[in-house]
Parts: C-alpha cells; structure tokens; sequence
C-alpha cells in the first residue's frame, strides 16, 4: 500500500512534550497468565527476548506463585533458567521484575537469582480473599517479611495494588481506602506503587482524583505507577490522563494481552503499541522500536492462534 501512515505525526501537549517514560512491559505475565492454551516455555522465553530487543526497558518476566493457582506459569523457575541462559540477555536477565505473594515466592526468585521482583496487594477485602486466599488485614503480614527480606537482600520491590477504581463485587472503592492500602505497602518497603484497574473501570477524572489523593497524602508521582486494563476502553485516555499528573511509569501488554485469573471481568492490558503510538504522537520518549514491538506482537498472536487486540498492530496489518 502507498501513502500509509505508519507513525504518527509529532505534536507535543503542554507540559508533557519533554518527558520520557518507562514502559513496564507486563505481556509475558499479566498477558500468558490468563491464557488457556499453554505457552511452551521456549515461546515465552522468545517472547520476552524480543521485548527486550525491541527496546522495551522493564520486561515482567513471570510469577513464582502457587502453580495449582496459576498452573499457566508453573514453568517460571524453567522460563528464568532458560533466559539466564540467553547471550543476548546475560545478566540482565536477573533484572527482569518477577511476581511473588509470599517468602515461599521469594526463596524461589532468589534461588534463580533473581533482583527485582513484586509483591501484588488488593485494596479491597474480596480480592484480597480471592487473589490471595489472605483476608485484606492478613495480606499485609504475608508481605512484610516478604519485603524485609527482599530489600535486605538489595533486591528491588513493586507493590502492586489490585482493585484501585472499582471492584467487581464491591463496586465502588473510596480513594481514601486505595490510598491508606497504598501507603502501606509503601511503608513496608516498596520502592514503587503501580495502581491497577483491575476490572478497567477508571476513567480520567478518578484517575487524576486519585493521583491527587495519593499527594495529598504525601505520595508524588514519582513513585507511582499506573496499571490499566481496557476493559471499557479507556486505557489511552486514563494514562494521558497520569501523564499530565505526572507520571512516569506505564505498565502495558504487547498485543493487549492479559486479564487476571481471579477477576474474570478483567480483560487485556492497555496494548504496548497504542500506548508508545500516542506517546511518540506527543513527542514522548520511549526508547522503544515500535516495527521491532509490532512484528513481536504479530508473531505471538500466530503463536496463541488468534488475532492481536492491539489497534495499531491491527491497523498496520
Ligand atoms: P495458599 O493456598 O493460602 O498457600 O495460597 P499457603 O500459604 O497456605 O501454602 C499452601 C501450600 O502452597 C504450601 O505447600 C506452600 O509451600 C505452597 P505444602 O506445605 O502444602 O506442600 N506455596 C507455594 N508454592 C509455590 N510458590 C509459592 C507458594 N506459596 C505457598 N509462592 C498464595 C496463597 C498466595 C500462594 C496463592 O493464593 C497464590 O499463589 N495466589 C496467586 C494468584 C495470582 O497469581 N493472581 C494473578 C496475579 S495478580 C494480578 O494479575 C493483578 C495485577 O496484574 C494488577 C492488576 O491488574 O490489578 C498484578
Ligand atoms: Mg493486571
């Protein structure tokens, strides 16, 4: 075809034109965990790979959780071994985040090497019981010698918190509540709070709201990072929404892969490549190639069997 638009035109918005972001690629984990076909190994091994070939800066490699609980990632310890053998990722391979709920979790990810990893809260009572089979009190006993332990081994901590606009049998959630769990988790040792949208609810105006709240609180966004899925739609606009807040840190999908086991109104993460479209759109540095994350995204959709939800690789197919 000629004439295709294959990037978008460069206009920077007030404010955000100089920024540069980190994207936290959440794909191989958020996305292969709610998969029902199994993904051989050796696919995810490729799959994080090519993320990180194609420039993405944090690739969330897998989660050292209960394998009866989520038996698509039962292969995590298998999935480090073969990346830690990778010439291309070498060490680095060490660095990619990985999820543990727990110090069983954890002695499994320092087993393997392992130096950044995430600890994952609900900021409502039910999905605290049903993510983490721990009452919302009890969650937080199960963390903290998790992090303690973590940080006194000089390893890097996320705290994810689930459920921080609305919870599916809940409703809603009173931003007072997100931001009380929120800087718990920061005061057990967290160095970053990524703020889910679990059932991708959020719009623009509650996320900014929140975001204000965790200031007022005397949280700012530079340790905060937000997590949308695009359930209803609104991935794109709740993450220009944060980055006029501003934040830094976006998690994202390739292929818009994802969903959550335990909240099965959750669907796919905000794709990769329609978040880096409208970031380079504003002029916002990503360090990401978007062809190199397309073909990545075009291939695994081969490798699942079924089409990318992703808009522009849609659009560029
Ligand atoms: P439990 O059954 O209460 O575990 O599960 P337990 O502590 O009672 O232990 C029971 C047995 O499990 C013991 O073995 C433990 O050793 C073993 P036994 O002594 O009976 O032989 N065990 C483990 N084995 C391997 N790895 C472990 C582990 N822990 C205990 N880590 C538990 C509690 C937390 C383990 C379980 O509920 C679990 O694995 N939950 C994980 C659920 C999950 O992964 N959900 C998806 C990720 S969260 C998400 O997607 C949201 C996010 O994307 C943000 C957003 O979108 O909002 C992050
Ligand atoms: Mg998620």
């Amino acid at each position: 075809m000629t004439g295709v638009v294959d990037r978008p035109a460069t206009h920077p918005a007030p404010g955000v034109g100089a920024a540069e972001v980190t994207i936290w690629e959440v794909g191989p984990r958020d996305g292969l965990q709610n998969e029902s076909a199994v993904v051989p190994t050796a696919t995810k091994a490729a799959f994080v790979q090519r993320l990180v070939a194609a420039g993405l800066p944090v690739v969330e490699a897998t989660s050292f959780v209960h394998p009866k609980w989520v038996p698509q990632l039962a292969d995590a310890a298998d999935l480090l071994t073969a990346l830690a053998a990778d010439e291309a990722l070498g060490d680095a391979a060490r660095d990619l985040p990985v999820l543990v709920p727990n110090e069983r979790g954890l002695d499994r990810a320092i087993e393997l090497g392992c130096r950044h990893v995430a600890i994952f809260a609900s900021a409502t009572e039910t999905f605290a019981q049903r993510n983490l089979n721990r009452s919302f009190e009890d969650q937080f006993a199960m963390f903290a010698p998790t992090v303690e332990r973590a940080r006194g081994a000089a390893m890097r901590v996320r705290g994810y918190l689930s459920m921080c606009f609305g919870d599916p049998w809940e409703g809603a959630v009173p931003p007072t509540q997100v931001v009380a769990s929120g800087v718990r988790l920061l005061e057990l040792g967290c160095d970053q709070l990524s703020l889910g949208d679990t059932i991708g609810v959020a719009t623009p105006g509650h996320v900014r709201a929140l975001l204000t709240a965790f200031a007022d609180a005397g949280v700012g966004t530079d340790r905060i990072a937000v997590h949308f899925h695009d359930t209803y739609g609104q991935a794109r606009a709740n993450s220009y929404a944060a980055l006029e807040a501003g934040v830094r840190t976006f998690d994202a999908s390739a292929g818009g892969l994802g969903g959550c086991p335990y909240a099965e109104s959750a669907t796919g993460n905000l794709a990769t490549e329609d978040l880096v479209w409208m970031l380079e759109g504003l002029g916002v540095r990503t360090g990401v190639d978007l062809d190199a994350l397309i073909a990545t995204s075009r291939w695994m959709a081969d490798q699942l069997g079924r089409p990318s939800a992703s808009r522009v690789v849609q659009a560029r197919s």
